[in-house]
């Protein structure tokens, strides 16, 4: 199986090992590609919204998010993670996920999404860690995906991993290995279902298209859904 991880801090910090105690069941079999950002990211979105209204490939970051997400594209399981700042994602993974809104629901979509499943492991020192997760979340669920399992975690006092006391550290670990064990046993050649969330954005979505169509037939996002038959009977879903 292949597992694409983004890791929303370069720092190998708590977050890092966190990370690594989730992976560390997968290690022996599964084809494991990682980003650190933001060294392996995108710089900021500049608003130019090229990548909206004509092509991606004319964003200035176009190389970089192309190489991100072939491997998202391509893997069985999505991990992401971060640590809190200022109750959110890093600004790193924020300036990551702003290169994919052309890929929510509203755009352009990959299809491959939607049968994909996805982790975001979130911790922080006392809170913030559960809507850090949530900005993860948002676009996983508006690019399609919507078997996603959250683990955010609280520290609560030492924030520098190898001086966190043994039983906290084991705590947080064991629930990832135990987690891992779980995503492991999945037969990862059947998509996940979709969910009733992600269907009602995407019927939504559909009669937007259809209106947009109707006004501009050369719009940009309503061709695409055209071609992908989704204005019609065909759906992202098995
Ligand atoms: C800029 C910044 C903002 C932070 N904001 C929060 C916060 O809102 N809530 C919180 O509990 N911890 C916050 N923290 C603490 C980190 O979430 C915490 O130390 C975390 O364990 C760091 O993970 P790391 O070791 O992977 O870097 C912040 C840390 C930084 C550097």
């Amino acid at each position: 199986m292949k597992i694409t991880v983004i890791n929303g801090t370069q720092k190998k910090g708590v977050t890092y090992n966190l990370k690594e105690a989730f992976l560390e069941p997968f290690r022996n079999e599964a084809e494991i590609t990682e980003f650190y950002l933001p060294k392996d990211g995108p710089g900021f979105c500049t608003g130019c919204t090229q990548c909206f209204r004509d092509n991606q490939d004319l964003c200035k970051d176009a190389e970089c998010v192309r190489k991100i997400e072939k491997a998202m594209l391509e893997a069985d399981l999505l991990v992401f993670t971060s640590p809190a700042y200022v109750f959110h994602t890093t600004g790193a993974m924020k300036a990551m996920l702003d290169h994919f809104g052309y890929r929510w629901m509203p755009h352009r979509p990959a299809k491959e999404m939607f049968g994909k499943r996805a982790v975001i492991i979130t911790q922080c020192l006392g809170a913030g860690g559960k809507s850090t997760a949530k900005d993860i979340a948002d676009s996983l669920s508006w690019w399609g995906v919507s078997c996603i399992k959250r683990r955010s975690f609280k520290l609560m006092s030492e924030i520098d991993w190898n001086k966190i006391p043994d039983k906290k550290r084991n705590e947080m670990t064991s629930k990832l290995i135990s987690l891992a064990r779980k995503m492991k046993a999945i037969d990862y050649s059947r998509p996940a279902n979709t969910g009733i969330i992600v269907k009602m954005k995407f019927f939504a979505v559909r009669m937007l298209q259809t209106g947009l169509g109707k006004d501009n037939p050369e719009y940009t996002d309503f061709k695409y859904w055209k071609a992908n038959g989704w204005l019609d009977k065909t759906r992202p879903w098995k």
